[in-house]
């Protein structure tokens, strides 16, 4: 057997093994079904395995040359129940090294911005428009974006956020299908398929702007308020 045929039959044994785990999750939870929460644990707990699945679908992709120079696919990371998603652009170093988004030191001031708001990472759930590093953190291109853009687009529709936070230009112009630059498109809402969008600057560009972190927070109050 080839070596690919071999790791697709790996993929997709795990596959059949997170269906079954799916299937008799709900099962053992809709015993009584005038258990609600019950109910909403097994859908939970469909949509994880649901997100895991559309995960490993980008663990195998070769869609754009970015899969060419990662060591690790960053899928995203978090609560799939998530009443608000943060989108950043793509994965720098760190987050290639540890499969992770967010991890370095953008991402050590993202989680701070979270807990102020009084939340914990895994409150939110956190992803990126591209989930292979570009090189030397490079922006990633048009194309590179589309490639990717199915796998945002389905992490958003079983997370299903009342709000989405996109993080920095390439995050909001991606997301929103726009040129307006971040410094016009921050702090207002706009609208993905009926769900939320509040734009606001990138965390790395915190780090060189700290004046303009307040800014972040002003928009950070929004989200709060519209969360409730
Ligand atoms: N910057 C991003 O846009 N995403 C990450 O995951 C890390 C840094």
């Amino acid at each position: 057997m080839s070596l690919n045929r071999e790791i697709l039959e790996m993929i997709k044994s795990v596959k059949s093994l997170i269906e079954l785990e799916t299937e008799s999750g709900i099962r053992e939870y809709l015993k009584d079904p005038k258990d609600k929460e019950a109910i909403t644990r097994g859908k939970e707990r469909s949509e994880e395995s649901a997100l895991e699945e559309v995960e490993l679908g980008v663990m195998s992709c070769r869609l754009c040359g970015l899969s060419k120079g990662r060591n690790n696919v960053v899928f995203g990371a978090g609560n799939p129940n998530a009443k608000l998603m943060y989108v950043g652009e793509g994965p720098g170093y760190e987050e290639d090294m540890q499969g992770l988004p967010f991890v370095g030191r953008a991402g050590r001031l993202l989680t701070k911005i979270i807990e102020a708001m009084g939340l914990k990472r895994r409150d939110v759930y956190i992803a990126n428009i591209v989930k292979c590093r570009p090189p030397q953190n490079r922006n990633p291109l048009p194309t590179e974006i589309l490639s990717c853009e199915e796998y945002l687009e389905k992490q958003i529709k079983l997370i299903n956020p009342k709000v989405i936070c996109v993080l920095g230009r390439i995050a909001a112009q991606a997301l929103l299908k726009t040129q307006e630059p971040i410094s016009k498109l921050r702090g207002r809402f706009f609208s993905y398929k009926g769900i939320k969008v509040m734009p606001t600057f990138h965390p790395a560009y915190l780090l060189r702007n700290p004046q303009d972190k307040r800014l972040v927070w002003q928009d950070m109050k929004k989200i709060m308020s519209e969360l409730g």
